[in-house]
């Protein structure tokens, strides 16, 4: 049963499962989730020298010399120090700081060639129609020629395209949920950028696929697509050394309707969790505002209530002198012989106050 998917586990330890499911990233979206199709390739021909472009983290780097590779250049133009760190554990792991197409001309010619640095049309078809034209024999292995990039061109910032080579961009990204990007989608953070639009011609990693293929296409190649992990695709020349047995091998990845759902399944999930987290953020900050505005309130109130007793306090000296007057008024005799100055006081502080009153 299941022979080599560790997934079933047993009465004595039923988590077996899904303490290997929690080990995966949020979003699975490296090639290192691809050994077993890798492993048809290297079983198939002789692999002995890779071209990796797109390296990131390096966790897909020394698969390629487990199966069998003896030197991998690992192409990446913003290589961090955890991918240097990586690199350097393996002698036969060689860091190529610098941007594909452009360096694939400095390097050995390669078996195999792993396509997964710029995912946008310029750069793809600029890759492949170097390979077709200098490694014909050679395996070519793409991520991302299905959804988000297929048919829309993403940039890495700071983008070395200029012209006709770069759409219209827009820090906003795509999400399964409606066709137009959304600051709710898969966007890049300052890392990477997509075009406004998707469709047309020159747009998208598929495309530039699809065209450099057509362009070359007295060569005879085979394309073919596993529709998981973004959609990797295999391009070999039909006469190029295990051709035939590799796309049959691979066969049922690429032909499972089963694959292709659960695709489709996850990236819905997927970019649902994005824009759940969006309105979380979005009602955080309303929240933020809300309690500034409390705050604020709360001080004016403060203010109006100081106000509010230094004015009881004013009203109660003027009843107070009131009062007097009124009483020297009504019976003159029954007060104290006068005290004119006090007297006079009293009253001047008395219009002083009615004046003030009187403006306010
Ligand atoms: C999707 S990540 C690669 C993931 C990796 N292949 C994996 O499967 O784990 C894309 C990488 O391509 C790099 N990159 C961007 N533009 C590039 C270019 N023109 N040439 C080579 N690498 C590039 C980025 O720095 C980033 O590390």
């Amino acid at each position: 049963m299941n022979q080599g998917v560790d997934v079933v586990g047993s009465r004595d330890d039923p988590h077996a499962q899904i303490r290997a499911a929690r080990t995966l990233p949020t979003m699975l979206h490296s090639l290192s989730a691809l050994r077993e199709q890798f492993a048809i390739v290297f079983a198939n021909r002789k692999i002995d020298t890779v071209v990796e472009v797109g390296v990131e983290s390096g966790q897909v780097s020394s698969i390629y010399t487990e199966l069998g590779a003896s030197a991998v250049h690992c192409v990446d133009p913003f290589p961090s120090d955890e991918l240097r760190a990586t690199l350097a554990k393996n002698p036969a792991l060689h860091l190529v700081e610098g941007h594909s197409p452009a360096v694939l001309a400095e390097l050995p010619i390669a078996d195999l060639y792993v396509l997964d640095g710029d995912h946008n049309y310029a750069v793809v078809h600029a890759e492949v129609t170097w390979i077709m034209e200098n490694a014909p024999d050679a395996v070519v292995v793409f991520n991302d020629v299905l959804w988000p990039c297929a048919r829309r061109d993403l940039y890495y910032e700071p983008s070395p395209l200029t012209g006709d080579d770069k759409h219209e961009s827009s820090a906003d990204g795509p999400t399964v949920w409606h066709d137009e990007l959304t600051p709710a989608g898969l966007v890049g953070l300052g890392a990477f950028t997509w075009a406004v639009k998707a469709g047309g011609e020159r747009n998208g990693v598929l495309t530039a696929v699809e065209d450099a293929v057509t362009e070359h296409s007295s060569a005879g190649w085979l394309l073919e697509i596993v529709p998981a992990v973004f959609g990797i695709g295999f391009l070999l020349r039909k006469t190029s050394p295990g051709a035939k047995k590799i796309m049959d091998q691979l066969r049922p990845f690429t032909s499972s309707k089963l694959i292709a759902t659960l695709e489709g399944n996850r990236i819905a999930l997927y970019t649902r969790v994005l824009q759940m987290q969006f309105e979380a953020v979005a009602h955080a900050d309303d929240a933020d505002r809300l309690a500034e505005q409390i705050t604020a309130q709360r001080h004016e109130i403060e203010r109006l209530r100081a106000d509010l007793d230094r004015r009881v306090t004013e009203v109660g000296e003027l009843r107070r002198s009131n009062q007097l007057l009124e009483q020297q008024l009504r019976d003159p005799l029954s007060v104290a012989p006068p005290d004119l100055g006090s007297a006079v006081n009293h009253l001047g502080r008395a219009a002083a106050a009615r004046i003030r009153k009187a403006r306010r």
